[in-house]
């Protein structure tokens, strides 16, 4: 059985990253000796799959467990949703030195990351993250997030886990939609920094789709250790590293605001990767056949090339000006130049040019 294991080591944390098939029903044995409580936070669709299986786990290793099993949806990263589970720490008398695992997708994981961050100043944290887009991104980085009615991810802390779990296992619970949506994000890894990735995406196609826990592992295992790469070398982003990993997000987070969130995450990154990959090759830093091995490769997964018709393109331009990145009319935004090879180009936003080739329905 396929299983990897590595540390990540930024200025605030040395962690360690653990990657294979049934660990949510190990977590106990690994992360047994760092803890003796452990505050089990998920939503409900996530309890009904997984939680049972995790504190039988915690308890055959001794861990006292307690959960708090919360409501699905975006709607879960506010404030009051943090008064809650704030209590439910304080109402069970939780130590600085107790663990509280995120068990659930990114949503999940980026609230308890706030939460264990700021809870008397600074809990242990363990991201044990079930869909794919949370297990190659969200849970190794230490961001965390929650939104106010203002914008999303408003208020926040950097704060990396104590330890990160990732079961491949629980992403046959995911709708494929939702599985492909995450690839895109691991497409990105590729095309941004890791030309054997991407030949491997294109050599075990089959199995990946299949969602063969083996090949899936080792996808997982490459995509983070590029992402560890990048948290090693500008945890905080301060300087100008990890900013490579929102290519193709900033018109794939216009993309999800204009289309009231019915374009997933990934699918909107796929199209921003496009046609952020366009731009480059209009500025002349991109040639045209790497653009089409990017269209090709993310066609290969079913993942979606072209804003969808019902896009409202002045809309869509209106956004991406309002983007948090945006300072003094100027985006910096990371180009592609090559498969493996980025550059960071501050532009006006106003110079962004989107291309819309129609017919497309997501
Ligand atoms: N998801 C991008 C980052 O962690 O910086």
């Amino acid at each position: 059985m396929t299983e990897f294991s590595f540390e990540i080591t930024t200025e605030s944390r040395k962690y360690p990253v653990y990657v294979g098939q049934n660990l949510i029903e190990r977590l106990g044995e690994i992360i047994g000796e760092s803890t003796e409580r452990a505050f089990v936070i998920c939503d409900n669709i996530i309890s009904d799959l997984f939680l049972e299986t995790l504190i039988e786990g915690l308890r055959t290793s001794d861990i006292q467990t307690e959960s708090r099993v919360i409501q699905s949806g975006e709607s879960l990263k506010s404030l009051d949703s943090v008064k809650v589970l704030y209590e439910f720490l304080s109402e069970n008398f939780a130590a600085r030195s107790d663990t509280v695992i995120a068990l659930g997708g990114g949503i999940v994981g980026d609230i308890t990351g706030f939460v264990a961050s700021t809870y008397k100043r600074g809990m242990k944290l363990v991201q044990v993250p079930t869909t794919l887009l949370a297990q190659v991104d969200s849970s190794v980085g230490g961001k965390t997030g929650i939104n106010l009615k203002e914008g999303k991810n408003l208020v926040g802390t950097f704060y990396q886990p104590h330890a990160v779990v990732v079961d491949v296992c629980t992403l046959n619970s995911l709708p494929l939609s939702e599985y492909i949506a995450g690839l895109a994000e691991v497409i990105k890894y590729a095309f941004t920094m890791d030309p054997e990735l991407f030949e491997f995406l294109i050599e075990k196609k089959n199995e990946i789709l299949l969602r063969n826990p083996e090949v899936v592992s080792i996808i997982v295992e490459k995509a983070l250790r590029n992402k560890a790469r990048i948290v090693e070398n500008d945890e905080r982003e301060e300087k100008g590293r990890r900013e490579v990993l929102n290519f193709g997000h900033t018109v794939g987070h216009a993309i999800e605001i204009c289309s009231n969130h019915y374009v997933l995450h990934g699918q909107a990154v796929a199209i921003g990767m496009v046609e952020e990959a366009r731009m480059a090759v209009r500025k002349g830093l991109l040639t045209e056949s790497v653009l089409e091995l990017l269209i090709y490769v993310l066609l290969l997964f079913g993942l979606p090339t072209e804003l969808p018709d019902d896009i409202d393109f002045n809309q869509l331009h209106r956004v991406i000006k309002q983007d948090k990145k945006v300072s003094d009319g100027q985006l910096t935004i990371p180009m592609l130049t090559g498969i493996g090879r980025t550059t960071m180009v501050v532009d006006k936003v106003d110079n962004l040019d989107i291309t819309k080739v129609g017919g497309n329905k997501i």
